[in-house]
């Protein structure tokens, strides 16, 4: 349980020694000689620009080698280098002096050079110049692009090395580390799929991890929906437009073929938009809403009692149900808005999420529903942790819920 508010996956297992740096051997080596060019006095190039594709390791090999070698980093994001003149000067000042006690020196990382856009700031490129120039420490750039013109001056300033996609294998590799360190156990179709739609992104391959494998301890194929449900959720407008738009209830079905429909998702969309769409007829909405009511009462048992062959009239009413009514006005082009309920229910995410663990945690205990532990139990726990502390900390102790755990969601006594 305690994995679901731990860190993000690519940041508890972003690699700490250069040995634990997955693919790209040759980059790799290039990189560690270059460094210890400089530590003997005697660099080729006074800059390097690792630069490939995104989440392949570039960062995380520079902060890797400066582990390894006893080095301090000193990043800055290079595009904030142009738009604050502070930063500027702090930078400046530091690329001159030496390191911190400790330290057998520093590596300046300017990261994602090719964000700086030199038609809105000319400054930028000729701050690092003037950076990689007077300074008496390593300067490590990145970028996903280095072949854009803008960057000629930088290229010739400095070491190019190339990072590559990560193959399917490695990423498999690391994922499988992943687990390991988890203690889940993930089938091996399910990480060969993740490696596949990562195509050589390991930021996105543990990303996806993560997502598969929440709360799991055992993760098999079936457990990457989640992944589909979060690709459909881009082009939602279209789906939404789609079924405004259908003339016949077969038109409005069509959706349905989308093979990775989030239902639910797409019934808050439809249900945040049909007075804008709809806007010219009061019978139209009222029409709309109905059927929405009526898809709403299907999918509440559809949840409740798991009874997926209801599904069907669901996703009718929620469609075609919506789209044929009687007094439909002319289609009109309409800005569709993002569900206000979605937008509330993630800013609410990790309050309920600690909810759940909490109800989840009397559940066990008390050999009950979790909703039983909502409706009657966790309302007499607060009252009791209220007014009897020692007590109702007894009571989370037997329960195994901590007491930051437990603030987090318990009502506030009234001032
Ligand atoms: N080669 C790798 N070996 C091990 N872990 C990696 C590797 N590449 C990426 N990761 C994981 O993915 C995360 C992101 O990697 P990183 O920040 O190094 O990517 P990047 O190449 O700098 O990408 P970007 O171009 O987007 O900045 C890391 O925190 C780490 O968990
Ligand atoms: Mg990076």
């Amino acid at each position: 349980m305690a994995q679901q508010l731990a860190l993000p996956w690519t940041e508890k297992y972003r690699p700490k020694h250069v040995a634990e740096v997955v693919g790209n051997a040759d980059a790799k080596e290039k990189f560690v000689a270059w460094i210890k060019t400089w530590l003997a006095g005697t660099p080729s190039k006074k800059a390097a620009l690792l630069y490939g594709p995104p989440g392949v390791g570039k960062t995380t090999l520079v902060y890797a080698v400066a582990n390894d070698f006893r080095l301090e980093v000193l990043e800055a994001n290079a595009s904030d280098v142009r738009t604050s003149e502070a930063l500027k000067r702090r930078i400046m000042s530091a690329v001159r002096e030496l390191s911190l006690f400790g330290y057998r020196g520093k590596i300046i990382l300017l990261d994602e050079v090719d964000g700086i856009t030199p038609s809105q700031d000319r400054g930028g490129l000729d701050t690092i110049l003037q950076i990689i120039e007077i300074s008496r420490h390593p300067v490590v750039m990145t970028a996903n692009n280095p072949w854009d013109p803008k960057l000629r001056k930088l290229r010739e300033a400095s070491m190019l090395i190339e990072f590559k996609r990560l193959t399917r294998y490695e990423i498999i590799s690391a994922l499988k580390r992943i687990c390991s360190k988890e203690g889940i156990l993930v089938d091996y179709g399910v990480l060969k799929e993740i490696a596949k739609r990562a195509k050589g992104d390991l930021r996105a391959a543990i990303n996806d991890l993560q997502a598969v494998a929440y709360g799991k301890k055992r993760v098999t194929s079936q457990d990457l929906m989640v992944l589909w449900e979060r690709s459909a959720q881009l082009n939602m407008f279209e789906i939404v437009r789609s079924i405004f738009m259908a003339r016949t209830a077969s038109q409005a079905k069509s959706v349905l073929a989308q093979p990775n429909l989030n239902y639910e998702m797409l019934f808050h969309w439809i249900s945040e938009n049909i007075p804008y769409q709809y806007g010219e007829s009061l019978e139209a909405i009222a029409e709309a809403y109905n059927a929405l009511s009526r898809a709403d009462v299907f999918m509440g048992r559809i949840k409740r009692l798991q009874n997926w062959t209801l599904l069907p009239y669901a996703l009718e009413l929620l469609t075609a149900g919506v789209a044929v009514v009687e007094h439909k006005p002319k289609f009109r082009f309409t800005r569709y808005s993002f569900p206000q309920k979605i937008k509330i229910l993630s800013l609410t995410k990790e309050k309920r999420e600690v909810r759940e663990r909490v109800l989840e945690a009397i559940a066990r205990k008390c050999h009950t529903s979790k909703r039983e532990a909502n409706l009657e139990y966790l309302p007499y726990i607060e009252i009791i942790y209220e007014s009897n502390p020692s007590q109702g900390r007894k009571i989370l102790r037997w329960l195994g819920i901590g007491e930051r755990t437990f603030k987090k969601i318990a009502r506030k006594k009234e001032a």
